[in-house]
């Protein structure tokens, strides 16, 4: 090997990231669907979720549940090869794992195999911990999903902040020992309240991944898109842009509008010139 040859990249296991439980510093997960987001999220994030998001952010879906498994093989095949450090985890659709554990692997399965993505997400408590297990058994690495789930949109009515009585704080940390105790590495913990995520995160040994969950979680998942502000439209309360891409992009598009019917674009430095 030359002196001059960077040393390779590790890439993170599903080991590390359980091990991020211990560390002092939370860390970031972040989602990617293409090819440049993906890029992006590999040099700051831990984690790169190919998320059912997709549905909704690139495919201006209401909610997640129209969502294939075809898009998630091919956006995951996508995201994954772009995944030089960061454990690319990808979304499971809504009805591609509820049936059954048999269902689940099956399905995952595929995934694995044709993205090349390091573990699946699957959403669920208690009840889906069987489903986890099969699958941790049988190869397959879980990040759970509970709390606010998504896909339960049209059973909770809305989009609705988790854990506000005593007995839902219950529900949701016997969720959490639940999807641990049946081997998943990490758990995304969405939509609820600071206490209870403090709550959540003590009360299990593989890290919570929060999203609108506050900081008292050992890590923290965003949608890129959210964050970049990518997005036109109102933000939910726990997102944070840090910039505003799409008014940049609206902005830089007037301009080329603008120079092309003035005849300012092409310039002459865009043309092809005659050399002999
Ligand atoms: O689908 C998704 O992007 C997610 C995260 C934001 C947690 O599930």
């Amino acid at each position: 090997m030359s002196i001059h040859t960077p040393p390779p990249i590790k890439k993170l296991t599903v080991q590390d990231i359980r091990a991020a439980k211990n560390r002092t510093e939370p860390f970031l997960a972040l989602t990617a669907y293409t090819a440049p987001i993906a890029q992006l999220a590999d040099k700051h994030a831990d984690v790169v979720l190919v998320g059912d998001s997709v549905g909704m952010v690139l495919y201006g879906m209401p909610n997640t549940l129209g969502v294939t498994l075809e898009m998630m093989m091919t956006h995951g095949r996508c995201v994954a090869q772009f995944c030089q450090r960061a454990l690319c985890v990808v979304d499971m659709p809504f009805g591609t794992y509820q049936a059954s554990p048999a269902q689940a692997f099956k399905n995952s399965a595929r995934i694995m195999k044709k993205t090349g993505a390091g573990a699946i997400k699957l959403e669920g408590g208690a009840e889906m911990a069987h489903t986890i297990r099969f699958l941790v058994e049988r190869g397959i690495p879980v990040l759970g999903h509970i709390g606010l789930r998504p896909q339960q949109v049209h059973v909770m009515g809305g989009y609705k902040v988790q854990g506000k009585t005593e007995d839902q704080i219950e529900m949701l940390k016997a969720d959490a020992k639940a999807v641990e105790e049946a081997g998943a590495f990490a758990i995304v913990v969405e939509g609820t309240m600071e206490h209870v995520s403090r709550e959540i995160t003590a009360s299990v040994n593989i890290p919570t991944i929060g999203i609108g969950a506050s900081p008292a979680c050992d890590g923290q998942i965003l949608v890129t898109e959210d964050v970049l502000g990518l997005v036109a439209g109102a933000k939910a309360k726990f997102v944070k842009p840090y910039a505003n891409l799409y008014q940049d992009a609206e902005a830089a598009l007037q301009t080329l509008e603008a120079d092309v019917k003035a005849r300012r674009f092409p310039g002459p430095e865009n043309l092809y010139i005659k050399t002999k």
